[in-house]
């Protein structure tokens, strides 16, 4: 049985990625989150309300499902108490349904700091990152330097550790950066009284996950942010700093390969980005408009306008095959009923050579190139709802085969959303055995 199931965004994150894990997890045990941080931002709508989510899976809002935070998650302590204290304050508890791994690292002031002065020292070449201090943290991380979830338990190490971390970043603020020192005394007093959010919520999740498989339960992993933020394969240097992409459930969670028997990639009918950096079909003109406005496409940790721009397909493909993906589901479909012709990125073009490639990836420089599309007639009427296949209009089903024949390899889109409520959703293949109707 096709049990467990793993949620990926495929392009520059913010696919509709919160509403797909609460719309699964009605039959779901577990919820798995396995990297990142509070950068990620997962807007639900459950009954009219907007929900955000940054840290804490996606599944907390169903009271049956227990929500695990794994060694690849880093945590900022502050982050976790504001989140918790949000979802106690709409009746939702988390005693005994959040657990977080011994290992995720712990993102601290000065780790935020350092991504703030970064960014300004980059200027126009900066990142653009949420400034949440994810890079800096899991460069600690990589250092074998930073502090960890287990080192609040000792204290006299947890003094002493945190003492060399403050003195080697003031060092930097203060003579490199001309900036002024972090508090030694603050952040200690900080993590001190952090503690007691995470008695009784600290787990080895490996283990846990090894027992959830023994007792048969089912699982989701909760991927943040899209595959082509990846650190390793996505558009870097313009990437986040941990692994968006498949691998990093594994090394983020400790799951067994055998835990993972479907995974579902989540596309938005179009594309966003915020920050800066590589976007090839990128709108300047009204449809980016039309793209902010109808689609509401604001960051939901940071506020920023997304840019917004065509699907694009050649990068599609790449993701759908790099991450070995069982299958689509496509969302904000309805983002798209007002438009009379919709493009879809298929190749690129040389702007100098007129050479056409497929894969932009083994270029070095993505300005040297544009996008060619192709173009489809808009179905010009409110699909906003629909949740039978058969009632989209011709033209809406058309896009869909479209997608589908170019992607190719078996991946079919069995999944759709038309509005953001849960119940906006499409169900054209239960292939991943959701019994959700
Ligand atoms: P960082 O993760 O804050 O270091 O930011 C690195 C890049 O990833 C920036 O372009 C961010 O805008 C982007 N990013 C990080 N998290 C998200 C997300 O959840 N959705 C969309 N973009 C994100």
């Amino acid at each position: 049985m096709k049990q467990n199931i793993v949620i990926l965004g495929m392009q520059w994150g913010d696919e509709g990625k919160g509403k797909i894990v609460d719309v699964l997890t009605r039959t779901a045990n577990y919820v798995v989150r396995y990297h990142g941080g509070h950068n990620a931002g997962h807007t639900l709508v459950v009954n009219n309300k907007k929900i955000i989510l940054h840290l804490v899976p996606s599944g907390i809002l169903h009271n049956h499902v227990i929500c695990l935070l794994g060694n690849g998650v880093v945590i900022s302590p502050q982050g976790l108490i504001d989140e918790i204290n949000m979802l106690s304050g709409l009746g939702i508890s988390l005693d005994g349904r959040l657990f977080i791994s011994h290992h995720c690292p712990l993102i601290l002031s000065y780790h935020i700091k350092m991504d703030i002065l970064r960014e300004h020292l980059l200027d126009t070449q900066c990142i653009g990152t949420t400034k949440k201090g994810i890079g800096p943290a899991y460069e600690d991380k990589v250092s074998r330097f930073g502090l960890q979830v287990r080192d609040l338990y000792k204290e006299s190490v947890l003094r002493e550790k945190l003492k060399r971390i403050v003195d080697y970043y003031n060092f930097q603020f203060v003579h490199y950066y001309k900036s002024t020192p972090v508090n030694y005394d603050t952040i200690l007093e900080e993590l001190l009284l952090s503690k007691k959010v995470f008695k009784n919520r600290t787990k080895d999740i490996a283990l846990l996950l090894q027992k959830a498989e023994y007792e048969n339960k089912k699982i989701i992993f909760e991927g943040a942010q899209g595959a082509l933020l990846d650190l390793d394969h996505g558009t870097f240097p313009y990437v986040t700093s941990s692994n968006s992409t498949i691998g990093g459930i594994f090394t983020g969670s400790g799951a067994r390969l055998q835990q993972v028997h479907f995974i579902l990639g989540i596309v938005k009918a179009y594309c966003t980005r915020v920050g800066s950096g590589p976007f090839p079909t990128e709108l300047t003109d009204l449809t980016d408009d039309y793209f902010v406005k109808v689609g509401k496409e604001f960051g939901s940790t940071t506020g920023r306008r997304r840019r917004t721009g065509w699907l694009d397909l050649v990068l599609l493909k790449r993701m759908v095959i790099l991450n070995s993906i069982s299958s689509l589901c496509l969302t904000k479909l309805d983002v798209l009923d007002g438009l009379s012709e919709i493009k879809v990125c298929i190749a690129y073009k040389n702007l100098h050579t007129d050479q056409v490639i497929k894969n932009p990836f083994s270029c070095l420089n993505w300005d040297e190139f544009k996008p060619v599309y192709h173009i489809l007639t808009g179905w010009n009427k409110s699909i906003k709802g629909i949740t039978i296949f058969s009632q989209l209009p011709f033209l809406a089903q058309q896009y869909i085969s479209y997608i589908e024949h170019y992607i190719g390899h078996g991946v079919s889109i069995d999944m759709i959303s038309t509005g953001p409520d849960r119940l906006d959703t499409i169900i054209v293949r239960d292939t991943f055995n959701i019994e959700y109707i």
